[in-house]
């Protein structure tokens, strides 16, 4: 054979091996690339399939769960073909069906926790609450091939290896931050992150809603925020904002998907798109101009106003009508043109208007600077001593390192997106720490969990955000889900690795860092 001959006789054979090696049938259930890692994985050695007489059975009347089973089966049917139905008529499943179902007493599992258990006949979820079944579906998805990511109709075997999975997560809050004031994102693009962050079993979206460079949420008392605070962003373009129709329809979707959105409005700094809106709101009483920069430290609220005062409190009103969940955040961040003694009185006055809204706050961690409520929460992201000076008080603590957890830091000199005041980020530093023992004073017990921020000042729509966000953002949901002593890089990058195919089926833009052997596993 002539060498070019032999070369392309070696390259059919590597494809069919690579083919092959595909295409068996799964048997190790140890062995599947699952993230966030599970607690506890029991393989049995055989083989379920899904087949076109597979159908999906959840309880009678329970609308929680027939959604769950209805996102199941809009998730696979594409893909597989199989147009599995959703059965909740009391009838008992058959071979090769999937059955979900409650399960008041097992401690262990909590309110987020799923037990799956496959055998050759029969896949079964098992969870205390709709959230733990909805997780467990999470996990089947990444049990299947990374084909049925796609939308579109796949060949294939759709094979899972049998066994047990117990799992549930270590910290309640497991968040991502997305920054639509510096650029805005719509509703649509959200609720796309949304479903690739409940692929992950994240459960909070913090968004923060306001800043100097925009206001993206309509506030009828104060329409002027939206419409000019609103009109612009970095750079100049036109920026926007959520109509509260739109608004309601993301923290809805959100809440399909066991995920609660958290508005913040950031203040008493950082509000310059507030004070170009309002000439009252100004210490000056004359309106700033809109901004499309990224300095900050240069906008302030006048603090010892009034209508400052009732201006917080109608924001926070009409954000309490539009938010089911616990918190409002309130920013707080990098106040420098606020007097420390004008800006204490001002936290400790806007925690009593949240509170007087029946709901919680979670500041940036200059908050702890003042008097916090017990219920107060700091989110760590600069100063370890503000941090500590929250748990002094009682409060706790929300981890967003930004050395560590600020996905919109560059992975490093070469990165297209990104800022790297806090450091460059490669994926193995992402995934690299524990909440629990960053700060030796902040201890787990002080912890509710951990959150990635993404600033927006560098990246402008959704595949520029994706960019940043993947694949560092699995990290964080394990960070988030699985306990410390489970986690390692040399392990993670593995499973890591078997994500890029699934990511891409996803149809997410990911950085292929070079730290991982990408789609090896696949
Ligand atoms: C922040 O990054 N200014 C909270």
């Amino acid at each position: 054979m002539k060498q070019s001959s032999i070369f392309t006789a070696a390259l059919s054979s590597l494809a069919l091996l690579i083919m092959t090696a595909c295409s068996t049938t799964p048997t190790d259930m140890t062995k599947a690339n699952i993230i966030p890692k599970p607690v506890s994985v029991t393989a049995t050695g055989e083989t379920f399939s899904l087949t076109r007489n597979s159908d999906i059975f959840v309880p009678e009347g329970s609308v929680d769960i027939i959604s769950t089973g209805q996102f199941l089966a809009d998730k696979l049917n594409p893909s597989t073909g199989l147009d599995l139905q959703v059965i909740a008529d009391g009838t008992k499943p058959g071979k090769g069906d999937i059955l979900l179902t409650l399960s008041e007493g097992d401690a262990e599992l909590g309110e987020e926790g799923y037990e799956l258990e496959v055998t050759g006949k029969l896949l079964k979820i098992t969870a205390n609450k709709p959230a733990g079944l909805f997780y467990g579906v999470q996990t089947v998805r990444q049990l299947l091939p990374a084909g049925v990511e796609t939308t579109t109709l796949q060949e294939g075997l759709w094979e899972i290896p049998t066994g047990t999975i117990r799992d549930y997560p270590d910290y309640s809050y497991r968040g991502m931050m997305r920054d639509v004031a510096r650029h805005f994102f719509s509703a649509d693009d959200i609720k796309i992150f949304i479903d690739q962050m409940a692929a992950y079993k994240m459960n909070v979206l913090h968004l923060h809603l306001s800043d100097d460079q925009g206001w993206r949420i309509e506030i009828t008392s104060w329409p002027n925020l939206a419409i000019h605070g609103g009109s612009t962003q970095v750079g100049g373009g036109e920026g926007g904002y959520y109509t509260r129709e739109q608004y309601a329809d993301m923290v809805k979707y959100a809440a399909e998907r066991y995920i609660t959105i958290i508005p913040e409005i950031d203040m008493p700094g950082h509000t310059n798109a507030a004070l170009a809106s309002y000439p009252e709101l100004n210490i000056s009483r004359k309106a700033s101009e809109l901004y499309t920069g990224i300095k900050v430290g240069f906008s302030t609220l006048d603090t010892k106003s009034e209508v400052t005062y009732k201006f917080v409190d109608d924001v926070f009103r009409e954000l309490t009508e539009l938010t089911p969940g616990p918190y409002l955040h309130i920013g707080g961040d990098e106040s420098h043109s606020t007097k420390l003694e004008d800006y204490i009185p001002f936290v400790n006055r806007v925690q009593e208007i949240v509170a007087a809204h029946g709901k919680m706050v979670i500041g940036w961690d200059e908050i702890a600077l003042a008097t916090l409520k017990p219920n107060s929460v700091v989110q760590y992201w600069a100063k370890a001593e503000n941090a500590i000076k929250g748990v002094q008080q009682g409060a706790k603590v929300l981890m967003s390192p930004s050395k560590y957890a600020y996905i919109d830091m560059k992975y490093d000199s070469t990165s297209v997106y990104g800022l790297n005041w806090a450091g460059y980020i490669e994926v193995d530093h992402g995934y690299n720490w524990d909440p629990a023992t960053l700060v030796p004073e902040i201890k787990r017990e002080n912890i509710i969990g951990i959150e990635a921020p993404l600033w927006a000042e560098t990246v402008s729509n959704r595949t520029e955000a994706e960019y940043l966000l993947f694949p560092r953002l699995l990290g964080y949901a394990e960070i988030g889900w699985t306990p410390t002593a489970l986690r390692s890089w040399d392990e993670y990058r593995v499973r890591l690795a078997s994500h890029g195919a699934r990511l891409e089926a996803m149809g997410i833009s990911f950085y292929r860092s070079a730290r991982v052997e990408w789609d090896q596993q696949e």
